[in-house]
């Protein structure tokens, strides 16, 4: 083998329409679509060391240069399920080592971004796998990190990935992301999403376990059509450039997503207080300023606050203003739409 290490970058992304329930091998119930992030990003090297392995997968993982043993089982999870084209790395012990851009347990989904850019140094290291970043390593890429983490599918593409089979778009398919191909307006090219960070730390309910929950959701069956009617709508939305119509199925969906968990068997809630308070407050600035804010939660208490760069300063200072108070530490991350994934 020549090639030994590799480096990438790779952001993670807000869905839009969201996925919530799969099947086996990681398939999705419904398409969804996500705005690919620019600062909020896992970079991580993947090292093939001389050592031989003592066992089929041999390696250690740091989490900014500490040991994180507690992340080995999902990485293990997610190298078993490609074993089989992974030969080049049984024998030999390897290294992961791997940092976020965004703080320890800020709330943020660090797996679409941190599987993402596993896959991708995983697959730069394969011997004979397409030329990094061509068409077809993109799409193999985006099949590995499906098989690690359902929205890291997603996350190797620039500006907007489309996952799941969607009759309108020949090119989807539910084993891979595609880059979204219709038509887009500008106003969306760099949209803002300033992440509110409402609670830090590990979730109550992973998103793994949410998702399981929809087998037998009473209302999953409704769920998964409203999201294949609300893709058609988001795609009609996106060339239009109708900001209006963008907050409302956006918000719509991020409501919706959260009713799906507090109507599970178990049912649970994400949502804090704080997420509530700074929902009416988007509201009410809206209601006063006319101004295209909206939100939309992943499955978590962090609000994220969706604006077009224009709106830039009032956005901003409507977060200092009225919702700072009721982040942890007064916290949160200026992000934007970005390019997707770099090698280092
Ligand atoms: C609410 O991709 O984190 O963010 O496939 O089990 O790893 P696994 O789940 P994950 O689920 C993300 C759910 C979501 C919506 C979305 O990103 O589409």
């Amino acid at each position: 083998m020549n090639q030994k290490a590799t480096t990438w970058r790779s952001p993670s992304n807000i869905a839009l329409v969201k996925y919530w329930g799969k099947y086996e091998p990681q398939l999705p119930a419904n398409a969804s679509l996500s705005f690919t992030l620019s600062n909020s990003y896992t970079e991580t090297t993947l090292t093939i060391l001389e050592e031989e392995a003592d066992q089929e997968f041999d390696f250690e993982i740091y989490l900014s240069g500490q040991k994180a043993d507690d992340f080995k089982p999902k990485i293990e999870k997610f190298l078993a399920r490609i074993s089989a084209e992974l030969d080049f790395l049984k024998g030999h012990k390897f290294r992961i080592d791997t940092h976020n851009s965004f703080p320890h347990s800020s709330g943020i989904a660090s797996s679409a971004s941190g599987m993402s850019a596993l896959a991708l140094c995983l697959l730069d290291l394969k011997p004979g796998a397409p030329a990094a970043m061509s068409e077809a390593f993109l799409q193999e890429a985006s099949i590995w990190a499906r098989l690690g983490s359902g929205s890291a599918s997603r996350s190797v593409y620039p500006r907007l990935g489309l996952w799941g089979k969607l009759e309108s778009e020949s090119a989807s398919s539910d084993e891979y992301a595609i880059p979204y191909q219709g038509p887009v307006h500008e106003v969306f090219e760099d949209y803002r999403d300033t992440i509110l960070l409402v609670e830090k730390g590990q979730k109550a309910v992973s998103s793994t376990a949410g998702h399981g929950l929809m087998n037998g959701h009473p209302f999953a069956k409704n769920r998964f059509a409203q999201a294949h009617e609300n893709m058609d709508k988001l795609k009609t939305i996106l060339a239009s450039g109708d900001l209006e119509a963008f907050g409302q199925l956006v918000e719509h969906e991020a409501l919706t997503l959260h009713a799906m968990m507090m109507t599970s068997q178990p049912y649970f809630i994400l949502m804090k207080p704080n997420t509530l308070k700074i929902i009416e407050e988007i509201w009410a600035f809206r209601k006063e300023t006319g101004k295209p804010v909206h939100f939309t939660l992943d499955a978590g208490a962090n609000v994220h606050l969706l604006y077009p760069a224009a709106i830039e300063q009032e956005a901003l200072e409507f977060v200092k203003t009225k919702v700072s108070s009721y982040l942890k530490k007064g916290e949160y991350i200026c992000d934007q739409v970005g390019n997707g994934p770099v090698k280092l």
